[in-house]
């Protein structure tokens, strides 16, 4: 730190030079990311209400009641009547809070200590950091040929420390939808926590049924789901950090529930203590703004713009890992390693991102990616190929 006050144009032109050396979402040239450029009107209302604190909320009834309406409307979106949970940093910590839920749940109910927790070999990383702060063991069940939860690997992992089974509405690598009635019905029948982790699927799969697209169910109306994972941050165009966490029953919070001695709450079952409204108002601002209609139009356009893509890769000659369920495209050359190509596309200052199972080049169609991006991107791909 500085010994004396340092003038605050110096200090803007400090930061402004280091911001600068960001990329820039709306340069159309970073194609692995699941967040975009949030909404000016979602910046504007966080803005507002960054002096708040949900971590003591007696003291800021009026955002504590903000959250509601958000947890309330995101868990209509997944067919929730009563819905209960939080606005997070993201789908780590709202992934966290589901695993701990289904942890003491267990522990408390089944007396299990020792637990284990069933995830696909395609969940996202933040449950490897869910079981080793959790201490919980990992069983991972295999994929199909379709890159989809085998079921029967699935059945074969339960065993009497399973505390929680994940499933996946929308894959990080390839934006795949696992068998999730079928997986509830198992839950169900098996009485083990199933959590659904719907971080990118959340803001699109309920409006791309509302256009028509023939998707599989993956919510509350599965009498197996205890939690779901959807992300604001993400197709929801709030700013980061927003995700959420929505759970069935009051009861998987209250098993998580530690005395908050000081603050004007008497328990806390959030991971963090002080936490931001900001995320919360900002949520329920765009969400009001874009309104079921908005964010249907947008879920369709991005579609429009995968299966654009989809299919101009293969008229050139890639091939592509599988067809499109959500907005994300994986392929490869035919000839040439994925990181090679990679290499080659950052060479023409594309941000690429490699996926791992299977190694193939993922292009996230997010907000920030338009149609002339895609046509430039093509260009160079056929120029490559
Ligand atoms: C399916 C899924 N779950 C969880 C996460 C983690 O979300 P976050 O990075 O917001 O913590 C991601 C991030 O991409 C994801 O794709």
């Amino acid at each position: 730190m500085d010994d004396k006050p340092i003038d605050k144009a110096i200090i803007l032109k400090e930061l402004d030079e280091l911001h600068s050396l960001d990329y820039d979402y709306a340069d159309g040239r970073i194609l692995g990311s699941m967040c975009t450029q949030p909404h000016p009107f979602a910046k504007e209302i966080y803005y507002k209400f960054l002096d708040t604190n949900l971590g003591d909320p007696g003291l800021f009834k009026g955002t504590k009641l903000i959250e509601n309406k958000v947890i309330d409307s995101i868990g209509e979106l997944l067919s929730l009547d009563e819905a209960h949970g939080n606005i997070v940093t993201g789908g780590t910590e709202a992934n966290i809070m589901a695993i701990r839920a289904a942890r003491n749940h267990a522990r408390k109910y089944k007396g299990i200590v020792d637990g284990e927790i069933i995830i696909p070999d395609s969940a996202h990383f933040s449950f490897k950091k869910a079981a080793d702060m959790l201490n919980l063991k990992i069983v991972e069940a295999k994929l199909d040929d379709n890159y989809k939860i085998d079921v029967e690997s699935l059945k074969q992992a339960i065993s009497d420390k399973t505390v929680a089974i994940v499933a996946i509405a929308g894959t990080t690598e390839l934006g795949l939808i696992d068998p999730i009635e079928e997986i509830s019905e198992m839950a169900h029948e098996n009485n083990i926590y199933f959590h659904v982790d719907a971080a990118f699927g959340g803001f699109s799969i309920p409006f791309l049924k509302d256009m028509g697209y023939d998707l599989p169910v993956f919510d509350f109306s599965l009498p197996g789901v205890c939690s779901i994972t959807v992300d604001p941050h993400k197709m929801g165009l709030a700013p980061v950090p927003a995700g959420g966490i929505i759970f069935r029953k009051e009861e998987y919070l209250d098993v998580m529930a530690v005395d908050s001695p000081y603050l004007t709450v008497k328990t806390q079952s959030t991971i963090v203590g002080t936490r931001l409204g900001a995320s919360s108002a900002a949520t329920y601002a765009i969400m009001k703004y874009f309104g079921r209609e908005g964010y249907s139009k947008m879920a369709a356009e991005l579609m429009d713009n995968t299966l654009y893509f989809a299919e101009n890769l293969k008229r050139i000659g890639y091939e592509i890992i599988c067809e499109p369920e959500l907005n994300i495209v994986a392929f490869n050359h035919p000839d040439m390693d994925a990181h090679t190509l990679a290499e080659k596309l950052e060479k023409l200052d594309w941000r690429v991102s490699v996926a791992k199972c299977p190694v193939a080049i993922r292009v996230v169609l997010m907000n920030h990616i338009k149609k002339h991006h895609l046509k430039e991107l093509l260009e160079d791909l056929k120029e490559i190929f």
